[in-house]
């Protein structure tokens, strides 16, 4: 873990208790840091109609996209998850990793494995071959 993880850390465990997270009981949050500097979270929302329901990560990215606007980068992004009291592993799902890359494809993701250690890895690592207008994009 980097020196800056440990505040990525802390905010996503205090997004994580935020979360709404009525009908699956898993807890995620997240927490992003951006080139500029900037530090975000987001924790999950779900919903009773259950595809209306958001990831931890999208929101963090909403709040981020909302504060410094459209040309947002991730440069780091921290995610974790908990689960009937417990660490739960919890690596981006693949709407979150396309989202992620298109903010950031160099940006460094870290995320839990089932031990509950914090895996580090490349945006670009977690979607090769991600989607994209090409030259339009
Ligand atoms: N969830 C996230 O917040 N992020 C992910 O990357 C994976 C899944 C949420 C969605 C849902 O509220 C709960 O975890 C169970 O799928």
């Amino acid at each position: 873990m980097a020196a800056d993880d440990s505040a990525l850390l802390q905010a996503a465990e205090a997004a994580l208790r935020q979360a709404y997270a009525r009908y699956s009981r898993f807890r995620v949050g997240a927490a992003l840091l951006t080139a500029g500097g900037g530090l975000y979270r987001g924790c999950n929302v779900e919903s009773i109609a259950f595809p209306v329901g958001q990831c931890a990560e999208r929101n963090a990215i909403a709040a981020a996209v909302l504060e410094e606007g459209p040309s947002m980068r991730i440069a780091r992004l921290l995610v974790t998850a908990e689960y009937r009291g417990q660490i739960a592993a919890c690596t981006p799902c693949g709407a979150c990793r396309q989202a992620i890359v298109e903010f950031g494809a160099d940006a460094t993701v870290l995320f839990r494995d089932a031990g509950g250690a914090l895996l580090v890895r490349s945006a670009a690592e977690l979607l090769p071959s991600s989607f994209g207008f090409g030259d339009k994009g």
